[in-house]
């Protein structure tokens, strides 16, 4: 959210007015008291809140509160606001864009910057294209105070904040790097009346796969807005979305749990188009314990009908991951209400079938073919 990536900002001297957050209008209307001609701002985790009505000036205390118990509740995007930011009004002269972000394609970063920035970007983009620029950043040498300046140039920023624009870009390259994120991004950086640089808005994406370095970084996730089984399967550790279908879908390796989506979807067309309900990769090494947590996500999805097990034994043989699934049904015991459909193949595959004709268990179906095993799973989640 906006407020948060001004605390990022702020940590890492970029120029920013870091206001103050309030969650009732009581709350906006006292910090408006504090700061005087204010701006309330919706904190959602979307772009286009200006758009949506979640951008308002207030000129007076009873403004603000007004506009808090407008913005507060109202829905942008799909998100429920929950809390405001009180932003001090600045008096804009002009508003640029800038971005930094990580460029896959061409395995670099990239930086889009624009003086004719503001809202509308995209439309910037697409209309006068030439006004956007995109310039390459090398992963290995970053951006130093000469790459700084060579943006500044090529961006067209004007004369009078060249240095700011140098400090600014320099600040923001901080925040990108030590903060691990995947994309910086400032719309509107402002030019202020005075020739003051200053970020009125900031979006951050963070990369999850750096959590273990920034224990800070939790406090920025918003639980409020978490789906609950998202919530849950993110506690135990397991690599899971929540889809639309019924098909509650687990498989080991993410290669292979893409590929059981897309046979579930297709098998589905023949029985009523059923979907998948999830992705759920648990990897290597299927415990009992790890099959147990992902049933329980599953089986707690009042969506999910059947659930298809798809398992290719490689490191992890198919005797541990029989044993895995016949532990689990154990310790989930009256809690597993819905039929599991298991297709195991690969290494040690004759045992683990064994294991699981051995329990015979009443709700598991043992199919030897993964397109046998979707139809068979696509069928039950129709029945
Ligand atoms: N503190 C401020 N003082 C004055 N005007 C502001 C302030 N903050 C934002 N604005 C104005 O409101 C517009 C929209 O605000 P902002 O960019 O923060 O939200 P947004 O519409 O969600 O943007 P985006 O789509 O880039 O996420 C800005 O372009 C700017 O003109
Ligand atoms: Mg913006």
């Amino acid at each position: 959210m906006e407020y948060q990536a001004k605390q990022l900002f702020a940590k890492h001297g970029v120029p920013v007015t870091e206001g103050i957050v309030a969650t009732t209008p009581e709350e906006a209307k006292a910090a408006a008291e504090k700061l005087g001609v204010v701006v309330v701002k919706a904190q959602v985790k979307a772009g286009g809140r200006g758009k949506a009505g979640g951008v308002k000036l207030a000129k007076t205390p009873d403004e603000a509160f007004e506009h808090a118990t407008n913005i507060i509740g109202m829905e942008i995007k799909g998100l429920t606001v929950n809390r405001v930011l009180i932003a001090p009004a600045a008096s804009i002269e002009e508003e640029y864009y800038f971005s930094f972000l990580l460029d896959r394609a061409n395995r670099q970063y990239l930086t889009i910057a624009s003086v004719e920035g503001g809202v509308e970007i995209e439309e910037v983009a697409k209309t006068n294209p030439e006004a956007v620029r995109q310039i390459a950043i090398d992963p290995g040498t970053g951006v130093d105070e000469a790459k700084a300046k060579a943006i500044v140039a090529e961006a067209k920023f004007p004369e009078a904040l060249t240095d700011q624009a140098v400090q600014t870009i320099l600040a923001l390259w901080k925040v990108f790097v030590e903060e691990d994120a995947t994309l910086v991004e400032v719309n509107p950086l402002a030019r202020l009346t005075g020739d003051v640089l200053e970020a009125l808005d900031g979006k951050v994406s963070l990369d999850e796969n750096a959590e273990f370095r920034h224990a800070d970084h939790a406090e920025f996730e918003d639980k409020a807005a978490a789906d609950p089984l998202e919530a849950k399967a993110k506690e135990k550790g397991l690599n899971y979305v929540k889809l639309d279908g019924a098909v509650g879908i687990i498989g080991n390796g993410a290669g292979l749990v893409m590929s059981t989506l897309d046979v579930v979807a297709y098998a589905g067309e023949a029985h009523g188009g059923v979907k998948p309900a999830n992705f759920l990769d648990i990897g290597g090494g299927a415990s009992a314990q790890v099959m147990a947590d992902g049933l329980d996500v599953i089986l707690n999805d009042p969506q999910v009908k059947s659930v298809f097990v798809n398992v290719f034994g490689g490191i992890t043989s198919c005797d541990a991951v029989a044993n895995g699934i016949v532990g689990a049904l154990d310790i989930l015991g009256d809690e597993a209400t819905k039929p599991l459909v298991v297709r195991l193949d690969g290494n040690n595959v004759e045992e683990g079938r064994r294991i699981l004709a051995e329990k015979n268990h009443p709700l598991v179906t043992v199919v030897a073919t993964m397109d046998g095993a979707a139809d068979k799973a696509a069928e039950l989640a129709n029945a």
